[in-house]
């Protein structure tokens, strides 16, 4: 496996907003302009890339697949830790077209020593990876998003693949329909979050485990922006052009703002994060940032 800052993209050649299977999509916005919606896709895309590399990943680049156009969205694709990637399982038929395509992805990167291992989940369970299993470097395990996409029992089976702690959290709302949506751990420890979109339960799990200070409510209007849905490397958050509220909350807190036009991905219901997936993520300790 890699040990520098690596993303993987999946170029949007095939991108289009052409069905709906969550309350952002708008396949009649898309349709009133496809060749120019194409265009700025394309340009929101280079500015990602460029955003990621000044945010100091390096950055591989995938083809998709003809009629797969949320593969735009790896973060969906596949769970990785230690150099082992899970891949995922879609719960809607207008995606899992995508298994197949992501699963010769990951193999291409294994033969090329990216990482090391490409397994499956035991069939019966759904589980959208990274989107809805993230990574929380900081505390050493796993936050696991279910209800509208990946399954309860999907959180168990990654504990017992990795070997690591998953910390379950039912999503109360189709509009937060993956974690990352509504859910972002930060590289300094904090928790960028939005609070309505999480059950009950989940909210006092949230609550028992991250000490106020370092817990940032999210507005709805930040969550409308997908700002939430950022990619945070040291001081570097990547995300979409965000609200005065999150600039100025981030910035207190010394982060530094990469913030992209991402509209034409807005349009899918995405935003920065869900358009990455980190391959070199490790579950060894890091050091820990300083209390805020
Ligand atoms: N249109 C895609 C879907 O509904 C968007 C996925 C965005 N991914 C994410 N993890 N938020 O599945």
């Amino acid at each position: 496996m890699i040990d520098t800052p690596t993303i993987l993209l999946v170029a949007p050649t095939f991108y289009d907003v052409s069905y709906s299977i969550n309350p952002w999509m708008d396949p009649a916005g898309w349709a009133r302009d496809p060749a120019g919606m194409h265009g700025r896709a394309r340009a929101s895309f280079d500015a990602l890339r460029q955003a990621l590399g000044d945010s100091g990943f390096a950055v591989e680049v995938a083809e998709g697949a003809p009629g797969q156009p949320d593969m735009v969205f790896p973060a969906n694709a596949a769970v990785v830790l230690d150099g082992r990637a899970v891949l995922a399982r879609f719960r809607y038929p207008q995606r899992r077209g995508e298994e197949a395509p992501f699963a010769a992805i990951f193999d291409d990167l294994r033969r090329r020593g990216l990482i090391d291992s490409v397994e499956t989940l035991p069939e019966g369970c759904y589980q959208e990876g990274a989107g809805d299993c993230i990574w929380d470097a900081q505390r050493g395990h796993f936050w696991a998003g279910y209800g509208p996409r990946s399954s309860r029992e999907a959180a168990q089976a990654m504990s017992c693949h990795f070997g690591q702690e998953v910390v379950a959290l039912e999503l109360a709302t189709e509009q937060s329909y993956h974690l990352d949506v509504c859910f972002c751990p930060l590289a300094g420890g904090e928790i960028l979050y939005y609070p309505p979109a999480l059950s009950e339960a989940a909210l006092a799990t949230l609550r028992a485990r991250v000490p106020a200070s370092q817990r940032i409510e999210a507005t709805a209007d930040d969550l409308r922006h997908f700002s939430v849905n950022a990619v945070s490397r040291e001081e570097h958050v990547v995300m979409t052009r965000t609200t005065p509220h999150l600039r100025h909350e981030l910035g207190r807190r010394g982060y530094r703002l990469h913030e992209v036009d991402l509209s034409p991905y807005m349009m899918s219901g995405g935003g920065a994060y869900c358009m990455t997936l980190r391959l070199d993520r490790t579950s060894a300790p890091v050091r820990r940032a300083a209390a805020a």
